[in-house]
Order: structure tokens, then C-alpha cells, then sequence
């Protein structure tokens, strides 16, 4: 199986690393042996080569600086842009790790849409695309007999879109409600434990949980776009980001997290998908309820089913090798249908 990665920062690394540092038991147990054929960034250059670039080079290449300092090499293309690469046929799979855009999902959009057309697979770790639209890439995908894969979007490899889309299938799931968002998370665990909101933005800031503009995070838009992923995944609803309610925790304090704590209870910012839609919020929970104990960065899941009642999983929703890992569960999701039936 040959890769194009689209983007090459921290999750496209990330995968690289689990590739490189996997390559034995990948090999003997799945006998996948991928090679990346193709990478390209925003300013930091691109490469293509037809026979495979070196992981290792290219993780010390990015690490020295960008791709102008991989080594010298035969055949080796410097110079083609995302589309050229696609339309050369230089791959199978699109991996999709550039930056998400949650306006028009745009350039990545475009660049899904030709590697589709172009009978390439696409996994992305991108929100982007498949927030925006979800129903016209599916259907694409579809038309054209490729998988269209975004584990890596939500809760990055902890598992909640291929047991969203595949495993609870039948389960008859009315609802999914979860934590979405780790600086939230834990923003509110280091105000339960004593802090004021502005110390504990200032830590998850100096930890590098929250981005230097935290809006998206605190506001709780980018739990929100992980909601509507969710609903395409779920009920196959294309939900358009800013038909949601949305409500981030600014507006919590200290005394709101105390007044909670005094009734056994606890501030969790909660998305909310069901067949109405969704919602992001915070809500006070029980201390017994299965979200209320979940702290830190961590994320979860708890999914509300008939014939299971409440299924919960919890696990990190970010990270190069977390989310590197929702991308491996894809391709090996992939690579086994290949062996199937190539
Ligand atoms: N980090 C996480 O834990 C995590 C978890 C889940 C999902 N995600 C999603 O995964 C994606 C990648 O995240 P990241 O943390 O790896 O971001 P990142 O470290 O900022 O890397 C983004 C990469 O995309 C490249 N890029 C920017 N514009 C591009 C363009 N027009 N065409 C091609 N490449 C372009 C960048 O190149 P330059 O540096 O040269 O601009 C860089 O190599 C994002 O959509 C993010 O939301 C991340």
C-alpha cells in the first residue's frame, strides 16, 4: 500500500513513527508493509518518490527543518504540489493531516475530492472534510469503490467511529453523549482541584493542551465539530456546524465548580448527539455517573443503546501516536478489504 501524506507535523510524524517503529509486528501480523510515496506540507516542501520514501529520513528531515533536507536520491521529485501527486497515481492512500478549517474545509477538501476521483482511498485525521461534508464524500467514495475513513477525527485512536459505525451496529443507539474536548476536561479538573479558570487556561497553555488562541477549545466549537462528525457517523445526519447550540465554559467559576461539588455532583462539558441533533454545554453530573469520573486531558464516549443499555469508553483524544494510531486502525481496515479483494 502506498501513502501520500497531506501534512507532515505532529500526527503526520506521529504515524510515520508507529509505521517505522512498527514495521516488524506489522509485517508478521497483518502483513502490511506500507510505503510512503509522497509528502507535502504547507512551507516546509515536498517529496515524491515512485519506489518509496525513507521513514526515517523524512522524520529527521522534518525535525532538521523541513523536507529540503532529505538526502539526495535518484528519481527523487521535489517540486509536486498535492494534486500533481495525486493525478501522477503516485498512491493508494490519501492520509489527510493538514491543518482543520471548519469555514469551508478548504484546501484539504479539494485535495480529498481529486484523491477520491482518482480511486485512492482517504483516511483523514483532518475534522475539516468531513464536517463540512460528509454526505458528498461518502457518496463519492462510494461511486468510485473507496473507503472513506476518519477514526483519527474524534478522540483520535480511541475507537469511537468504528464502534460508532461498525461495531454498535444494531445495538440500537439513541444517543451519544461524551467529552469531547481534553483542555475543557482539563481545565475543569484543575478548578475542582483549586485553581481559578485563568491559572488553569494558563497551565493547559504552558502544557500545550490549549492553543495559544484557546477559543475553539473553550468555546466549545471544536467539541461541536466532533459532535457533527458523530451524527454522520451515528444516524448518518450531515448536520451543518452552525445550526448547533453551542456552549463553551467561560462562563464557569470557581464558586459554580464548589456549589457543584457540595451537591455530589460535577461540571463536565458535554456533546450530546441523538436524532435531534446535537448540542455542546457544560452540565453538572453525578459523581457516579460514568463521565463525571473521567479527568485530565482524557476523553469519553458513553453511548445510551437499546440492546446493550450504556456502553462508555474513555481514552486520549490527542497526541502524535494516539492519533497516529486512529490512522493505523484505518489503513489496516483497509489493507485487509485490499487482501480481500485487491
Ligand atoms: N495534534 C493532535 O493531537 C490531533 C488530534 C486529532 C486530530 N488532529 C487533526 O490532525 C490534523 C493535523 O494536526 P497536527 O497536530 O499534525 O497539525 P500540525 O502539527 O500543525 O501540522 C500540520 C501540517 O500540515 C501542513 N500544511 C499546512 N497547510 C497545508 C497545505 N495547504 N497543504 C499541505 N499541507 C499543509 C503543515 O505544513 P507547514 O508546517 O509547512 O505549514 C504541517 O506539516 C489537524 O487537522 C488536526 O485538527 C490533531
Amino acid at each position: 500500500m502506498r501513502l501520500l501524506f497531506v501534512g507532515f507535523g505532529v500526527v503526520g510524524q506521529g504515524l510515520t513513527r508507529l509505521l517505522q517503529q512498527g514495521a516488524q509486528s506489522l509485517r508478521d501480523s497483518f502483513g502490511f508493509e506500507p510505503t510512503i510515496t509522497g509528502v507535502a506540507t504547507g512551507s516546509h516542501g515536498t517529496l515524491a518518490h515512485p519506489a518509496g520514501l525513507d521513514k526515517n529520513a523524512l522524520l529527521q528531515a522534518a525535525a532538521a527543518g523541513g523536507m529540503a533536507h532529505y538526502p539526495r536520491q535518484d528519481g527523487l521529485l521535489r517540486n509536486e504540489g498535492p494534486l500533481a501527486m495525486i493525478e501522477a497515481g503516485l498512491a493508494d492512500v490519501l492520509v489527510e493531516v493538514s491543518p482543520t478549517n471548519l469555514v469551508d474545509a478548504q484546501p484539504a477538501l479539494n485535495i480529498c475530492r481529486a484523491a477520491l476521483d482518482q480511486g485512492m482511498h482517504l483516511v483523514l485525521a483532518n475534522k475539516g472534510p468531513v464536517c463540512i461534508g460528509p454526505a458528498a464524500l461518502e457518496s463519492l467514495a462510494r461511486q468510485r469503490g473507496r473507503q472513506l475513513r476518519y477514526e483519527a477525527t474524534v478522540m483520535a485512536g480511541t475507537p469511537v467511529i468504528s464502534l460508532s459505525r461498525e461495531t454498535l451496529g444494531g445495538s440500537g443507539v439513541r444517543e451519544a453523549r461524551g467529552i469531547l474536548n481534553g483542555t475543557c476536561n482539563y481545565m475543569l479538573t484543575q478548578m475542582e482541584a483549586g485553581m481559578s479558570y485563568a491559572d488553569a487556561l494558563a497551565q493547559a497553555q504552558a502544557l500545550g493542551y490549549a492553543e495559544t488562541d484557546p477559543r475553539a477549545d473553550v468555546e466549545g466549537h471544536d467539541a461541536a465539530s466532533k459532535a457533527v462528525i458523530l451524527a454522520w457517523a451515528l444516524f448518518g445526519r450531515s448536520l451543518r456546524l452552525e445550526d448547533l447550540d453551542i456552549k463553551g465554559i467561560t462562563d464557569l467559576d470557581r464558586a459554580d465548580v464548589d456549589e457543584a461539588r457540595a451537591a455530589g455532583e460535577r461540571w463536565k462539558s458535554i456533546a450530546t448527539i441523538d436524532q435531534a441533533g446535537a448540542r455542546v454545554a457544560p452540565q453538572r453530573l453525578p459523581l457516579d455517573h460514568p463521565l463525571a469520573s473521567v479527568g485530565g486531558v482524557n476523553n469519553a464516549l458513553t453511548w445510551t443503546t437499546e440492546n446493550l443499555q450504556d456502553v462508555t469508553i474513555v481514552g486520549p483524544g490527542a497526541g502524535p501516536e494516539a492519533t497516529g494510531q486512529g490512522l493505523l486502525a484505518d489503513l489496516l481496515v483497509i489493507h485487509r478489504q485490499y487482501q480481500a479483494s485487491p
